[in-house]
């Protein structure tokens, strides 16, 4: 076996550090801004890229005692993590896996009138009624009952007896666009559906959805950016604490002595004099390649913008403005922090924060400080 006395994060490229304390601080939030109604958290993706192992016992002794996940297997996984809490599968019922879902006490979130009569009929033949939850799609068109499904249902909800109903839910197209319409549109519509269909639970708020007003509420919210410190409510100020930070090490230093050019495609023009910082952070990182040219890093309060291609293992910064000698081998470089947040690297890359959480890299030296002791 090979040992090494040398500490993970200084072999490490980069340092991920997770503060379960600001996740745990953002559902408080979050639930006392839904309170009467009860607050879920969702963990799909390895919560967000954050760790589902650290922070859903964070979530835990914060209050949550529902959530939700995609897939049957982070169910499974996540069932070990929280023994009594009730979990459910948004995804859905993966057609034949009925009793895995009754196994580790999972509820899926029946999608499609197939999936409802599959569960009923697993519920019957096990004689009891086990616990799920309905789907109304309400103008999304993605997963849920669509109107036909929810007509049928109205006229014929005896399946529905045959289950443990935990609550009806739907999910927002746009609530997170300030002026849009659709939800107001999608709120009436599943008001009408519960209004006709046997009473339970109902669940129709994500992060931006709660922010949208106690009319969206209803009796259990699903936030999940919110938890993890993405903007909620995009057009004002980000009410939900920082929960990431990421800081990449200086490989390299280059002084450019003549003309040329930076990285792959040759794409960046340098000339002498420039200075380049060479960085252990790439695409396979997380770190998208769209940031090529695009994105840029802080040391202390320095601004160094990324310049030529992002590489799979390595982008390079422009640190000509920083003094002399500032930077050397082993210098951390601020990639994610209080300079840059995840929304912002998002926007300089033209995608959204969930997808720069989602992609944060596997080869990371992951720090989770805070949280349960
Ligand atoms: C059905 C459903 N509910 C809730 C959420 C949480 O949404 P957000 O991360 O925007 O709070 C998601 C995430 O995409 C979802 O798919």
């Amino acid at each position: 076996m090979t040992t090494s006395s040398t500490p993970a994060e200084a072999r490490a490229g980069a340092i991920l550090t997770i503060d379960l304390d600001a996740v745990a601080a953002n559902y408080r939030l979050l639930s006392e801004r839904v309170a009467p109604a009860e607050c879920a958290a969702v963990l799909k993706a390895d919560a967000y890229g954050l760790g589902m192992v650290q922070v859903a016992p964070a979530l835990s002794a914060a209050g949550a005692r529902t959530f939700f996940v995609a897939h049957l297997e982070e169910g499974i996984t996540l069932r070990a993590l929280l023994p009594e809490a009730t979990i459910g599968i948004l995804n859905g019922l993966m057609p034949g896996c009925a009793a895995d879902y009754a196994q580790h006490r999972l509820a899926p979130v029946l999608n499609h009138a197939g999936a409802i009569a599959e569960w009923a009929a697993f519920c019957r033949q096990q004689q009891k009624r086990l616990p799920a939850f309905v789907h109304i799609d309400t103008g999304m068109n993605r997963l849920g009952l669509g109107p036909a499904e929810v007509a049928a249902l109205i006229a014929d909800p005896s399946p529905l007896g045959d289950l443990e109903l935990l609550g009806y839910l739907s999910h927002l197209a746009t609530a997170d666009e300030v002026d849009s319409p659709l939800p107001g549109v999608q709120r009436d519509r599943f008001r009408s559906a519960l209004d006709r269909l046997p009473p339970a639970r109902a669940s129709l708020a994500n992060s931006s959805g709660i922010f949208r007003g106690a009319q969206f509420h209803f009796d259990l919210a699903r936030p999940g950016c919110a938890l993890y410190g993405i903007n909620p409510t995009p057009e004002t100020g980000n009410p939900m604490a920082r929960t990431v930070r990421l800081d990449a090490r200086v490989l390299q230093v280059r002084h450019i002595d003549s003309t040329g050019t930076v990285g792959y495609g040759a794409t960046h023009p340098v000339s002498p004099g420039t200075r380049i910082a060479t960085i252990a952070v790439g695409y396979a990182d997380g770190y998208l390649r769209s940031l090529s040219g695009a994105g840029s890093v802080w040391f202390g309060e320095q601004e160094a913008p990324v310049i030529g291609r992002v590489s799979m293992d390595l982008i390079t910064v422009d640190i000509t403005r920083l003094p002399d000698g500032a930077v050397h081998p082993g210098t951390l470089a601020e990639v994610i922090g209080p300079h840059r947040t995840p929304d912002q690297v998002a926007s300089e890359a033209g995608t959204i924060g969930y997808e720069i959480l989602t992609s944060l890299g596997r080869r990371y030296a992951r720090r989770h400080v805070g949280g349960p002791q």
